[in-house]
């Protein structure tokens, strides 16, 4: 019999080992705020690697760490933040794009949700015809420089890189990437492909979060090649 996928809910309980590696995460990337990185996005070379669980659990790590966050669903294909934290969708990053009246530093302006202390979520909003169009427009470009004024930090879940360019256009208007590898699930050349776009594409790529490890069977052989302690 095939063995079932666990499932994991969009913000895991904050005992769990994976939230336990996001907050290991936000530790790597404190540095990121003497670099004047402010605006992160997650992305992957294929879809289903995990890239909206690990940035909302991201962001509620940052936000139990006293920053202020938004996190900014601009997967505009497949928006699941606003199920990963139960809120409404129906007014979200597409209508604050489309708007005439804009707020401070004339960028479109956006109803946040507060999910809870230090995090605010920004959902897609309804779905557009044309989703990249969107993502490289000028409203997209403003909005992404006044969040970054109004928070410490900005995480912005994407789509994957290999099948649309949604991620490389959003790419271009952030301060740095992360790409997640689901072990197993992506073959090295095609997270290396993703890699090698992002980096023609004149992206900060910051990093890679290596998902859905087997921690166990890591540390078992481990011990395997190192000896185990006594
Ligand atoms: N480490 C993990 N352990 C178990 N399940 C996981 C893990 N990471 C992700 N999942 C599950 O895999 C599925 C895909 O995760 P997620 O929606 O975050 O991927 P995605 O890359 O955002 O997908 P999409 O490309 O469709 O946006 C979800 O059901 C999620 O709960
Ligand atoms: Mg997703």
């Amino acid at each position: 019999m095939k063995k079932k996928e666990t499932q994991l809910p969009g913000v895991v309980d904050s005992r769990s080992a994976f939230a336990e590696s996001c907050r290991a995460l936000r530790t790597n990337l404190l540095f990121l705020e003497e670099h004047r990185v402010r605006s992160i996005m997650i992305t992957s070379a294929l879809p289903n690697e995990g890239k909206s669980v690990v940035a909302a659990n991201l962001a509620v790590a940052f936000a139990a760490g006293r920053r202020k966050v938004l996190l900014v669903d601009a997967d505009l294909r497949n928006p699941t933040q606003h199920k990963c934290f139960d809120v409404d969708n129906t007014v979200g990053l597409t209508q604050a794009l489309r708007r005439p009246q804009s707020s401070e530093n004339g960028a479109p302006e956006i109803i946040v949700q507060q999910t809870r202390p230090g995090l605010d979520v920004l959902t897609s909003g309804p779905l557009p015809a044309g989703p990249s169009d969107d993502l490289a427009s000028d409203a997209m470009i403003r909005l992404v420089e006044f969040v970054k004024t109004k928070y410490n930090l900005v995480i912005f879940d994407s789509t994957a890189v290999l099948p649309v360019t949604d991620a490389l256009v959003l790419a271009r208007h952030v301060d740095g990437i992360i790409l997640v590898v689901r072990a197993v699930h992506t073959r090295s050349e095609q997270a290396g492909e993703a890699i090698k776009q992002l980096r023609r594409a004149n992206t900060n790529l910051l990093g890679v979060v290596l998902n859905s490890v087997n921690a166990r069977k890591i540390a078992a052989r481990n011990g395997h090649y190192h000896g185990a302690a006594p």
